[in-house]
């Protein structure tokens, strides 16, 4: 598969400081293991804010987080991802004139990044002060195929001087995580968790060795540099940290190339993280750098091919998508020791933390794409399965596991518990993710393996947390999606969503009990077909809120009872909400961060009529604000179920490009992970109505106006579809992989080769 738009480029570079951290983020590297923010080799002025990080996936400290009132079970820490050892940093020095393109002048500057290649890059035609003008071009590799391995390619070009040329090349092992103590998006404490405590230079090479300061982890970084032409390399330790000098000469026209290797280690996944790095930077020496990029664009061809997905009528949008998917496969954790942090590998908003966003915004993605991945997805959850069980324990339950809000190891660490910890749902969107990877997959052995026993604890846990009360079982005092409206009774998404989990558990039971798989799960947990009967009756009188008048689902029992929050009178620089009004003020009106009650009309679209979901997407459009990224992708995947095409296009225009054009204003803290994985949804499962449930996989294509096609692949089962919808059609073909059934429209086809069936208007 060619790319249509694999560029996505900026000339002229701004010098604006808020412009250059949003790049940072922007252009960053990572390949679900490292992720490097793109800061400039050479650094900014004195006096401009940077966040200058280097992040290992599941690699973390623990940071007190004192409760200003000790209550029982509180949260008193938090695990903190870490920026590691900065092998970022060269200075080029050229006659004397250190490059800058904050002094001479810029004559031509360009940013790129090339999803094809894999590679980011940087270009400036450059005048120093006293006239010497260079072509520089940089470009920085997070390899695929060597998870450890982080390349910069720093080219040098004289255009009309010969002379000496050096490098200042830097390892720096004294580093610190970001913090800003007035948003609560970031870290607010001062951030120096790493203590350095080894630094050796071994065949050039130099090695960083630090410890955390409480977690108990240790991490390694190796740097090693080669030069185009013959130079004198020296390298020094110094108070932990490496520096490097490189001194040459160059010609006019001659171009002269430093390229610096840096690999990283951790002591999560490796015994010895200092013998390791040493054994990867050997392997990454081994081959030359040409053959890296190559093994990087045989690394994407693959994944290209699985997730192809193109607007025709809309190339700005097509490269959206593309930066998007560019990004999830970015970020994503490819072993059971790590998941995918809401920000990626990108910057340390929420501090590398863990949340739903994977389950129900990340994996329906990879469902699709590289099924491999959410098993990886899942398998970290069911690796933390201790962890959650001790959480449930924490909050009271006798019974069952509950997963944490966020985490990067397993625990608990949110410390506001109403709109954390109280996110029950949680564990609602953990089975939901195990249900969607079975139906995509008929994966049965890793529901017997893994799947099964997140299924049965966490319906385990519905039965402890909800109770009986005239007949119908409730859940009482736990918090939805919506962030702008908890501690609430009855909350419907939670509602369905643990019906939903607690049904599956039973059919799993049944499935497993036929293929003679149940009895291992069973014994090991200790299930009894008493608690299976428990969890069907559960189901079955679970109470799900209606309102008669309105004829909606309201979010919750007293939702509609309050005051309804003035949007149109509320500054606009007042928003987010989260930033401008005390919680307690939020909570007493009716005003949604995000989808909460929509999220469960796309889910579970089969609990409720067609008309009420129409009701509830009118009036729960009136009170959200969309302050939240995870929320306009649902409203357009609604939108387009009830069939308002251009409306559903208007949400996803406005969430597709949401970092590129940095419109919730916080993109400098990193990318918004779920956001991204949300955009292919609003496509796939919006316009193009897949859904894949019990009874095969639905299609409703529809398409907005302004776009003259779109096609996507995606996998189901054994085998591969391509979907191409233009306004009269849709063509479905089958790519490889047995005979499939689908459902369009409603309407039973066998796709043996290929299809064409005319779109409803
Ligand atoms: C949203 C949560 C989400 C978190 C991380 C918050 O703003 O309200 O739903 O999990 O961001 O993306």
């Amino acid at each position: 598969m060619i790319l249509k738009r694999p560029i996505y480029e900026i000339e002229n570079i701004s010098f604006d400081n808020n412009d250059l951290m949003v790049n940072e983020t922007v252009f960053h590297n990572a390949n679900g293991y490292i992720g490097v923010r793109s800061n400039y080799e050479e650094g900014y002025p004195e006096g401009f804010d940077t966040i200058r990080g280097s992040y290992v996936n599941g690699f973390y400290d623990i940071a007190d987080m004192r409760q200003a009132e000790k209550l029982f079970g509180l949260v008193e820490d938090k695990q903190t991802m870490l920026n590691v050892a900065d092998s970022q940093t060269i200075h080029l020095i050229i006659d004397g004139e250190t490059f800058s393109l904050f002094e001479g002048s810029a004559i031509s500057s360009k940013r790129w990044l090339d999803m094809e290649q894999g590679i980011t890059g940087r270009s400036i035609v450059w005048c120093s002060p006293a006239g010497k003008q260079v072509e520089i071009v940089i470009k920085r590799m997070t390899s695929f195929y060597q998870l450890s391995l982080f390349t910069i390619e720093y080219s040098v070009k004289a255009l009309n001087f010969k002379g000496k040329i050096e490098f200042l090349s830097y390892h720096y092992g004294e580093v610190s995580n970001y913090s800003n103590e007035n948003d609560p998006r970031v870290a607010k404490e001062s951030g120096k968790y790493l203590i350095p405590t080894q630094a050796l230079i071994e065949d050039g090479a130099s090695y960083l060795t630090s410890q955390t300061s409480k977690s108990g982890l240790s991490v390694c970084s190796g740097v090693q540099h080669k030069v185009s032409k013959n130079s004198s390399i020296n390298t020094k330790i110094k108070e932990h940290s490496a520096i490097t000098m490189i001194e040459t000469f160059i010609d006019e026209n001659e171009t002269l190339t430093l390229t610096k290797y840096t690999v990283f280690s951790d002591s999560i996944r490796q015994k010895d993280c200092m013998a390791n790095a040493k054994s990867e930077m050997e392997k990454a020496l081994e081959v030359s750098i040409e053959a890296l990029y190559e093994a990087q664009r045989e690394y994407l061809k693959d994944y290209w091919e699985n997730c192809l997905l193109e607007i025709k009528g809309d190339d700005d949008l097509t490269e959206a998508v593309n930066y998007n998917m560019y990004q999830l496969i970015q970020s994503v954790g490819k072993d059971e020791y790590c998941n995918i942090a809401a920000k990626g590998l990108s910057g340390e908003g929420y501090e590398g933390h863990y949340f739903w966003d994977t389950e129900m915004y990340i994996e329906p993605f990879f469902n699709l794409t590289e099924p491999a991945i959410t098993k990886n997805l899942i398998g970290f959850r069911h690796n933390t399965m201790e962890q959650a069980r001790e959480n449930a324990k924490i909050l009271g339950h006798k019974k069952g596991v509950l997963f944490p809000w966020r985490t990067i190891m397993g625990t608990e660490c949110s410390g506001y518990f109403p709109s954390g910890t109280a996110g029950y749902h949680i564990n609602g969107d953990i089975a939901y993710s195990v249900i969607s990877y079975y139906l995509a997959t008929k994966d049965l052995d890793f529901i017997a393996d893994k799947g099964a026993e997140i299924i049965f604890e966490t319906a385990r846990l519905w039965m402890d947390v909800g109770n009986y009360y005239n007949g119908s079982f409730r859940i009482n005092e736990v918090t939805g999606p919506d962030e702008y409206t908890c501690m609430v009774n009855n909350n419907y998404y939670t509602n369905v969503s643990a019906q939903y989990n607690l049904r599956w558990a039973v059919k799993f039971y049944e499935l497993l009990k036929v293929a003679n798989k149940v009895t291992m799960v069973a014994n090991r947990i200790g299930l009894s077909e008493t608690e299976i009967k428990e969890f069907n009756e559960a189901a079955t009188c679970m109470f799900l809120p209606y309102d008669e008048s309105l004829k909606i689902n309201p979010q919750d029992d007293s939702f509609l009872t309050k005051k309804v929050w003035d949007l149109k009178n509320t500054p606009k620089d007042h928003f987010p909400l989260l930033l401008h009004y005390h919680p307690l003020h939020l909570y007493r009106h009716q005003v949604c961060k995000q989808a909460d009650t929509v999220l469960a009309h796309f889910i579970f679209e089969d609990a409720q009529s067609m008309d009420t979901i129409r009701n509830s997407f009118a009036y729960y459009e009136k009170v959200t604000t969309h302050d939240s990224s995870l929320s306009t992708c649902i409203f357009s995947i609604v939108a387009s179920k009830l069939g308002m095409e251009e409306k559903a296009y208007d949400y996803l225009g406005d969430s597709a490009k949401l970092d590129l054009f940095n419109t919730h204003k916080n993109t400098k803290d990193g990318i918004h992970t779920a956001n991204m994985g949300g955009n292919f949804m609003a496509i796939v499962y919006g316009f193009a109505g897949l859904r894949i449930k019990e009874n095969g996989i639905y299609f409703a294509p529809a398409i907005p106006k302004v776009w003259e096609e779109y096609r996507f692949q995606i996998n189901y089962e054994d085998s591969q579809i391509k979907v191409e919808v233009n306004a009269k059609e849709s063509i479905f073909t089958l790519v490889k992989g047995s005979l499939k059934q689908i459902k369009v429209f409603g309407n039973d086809y066998e796709l043996q080769n290929r299809i064409t069936i005319p779109n409803k208007h």
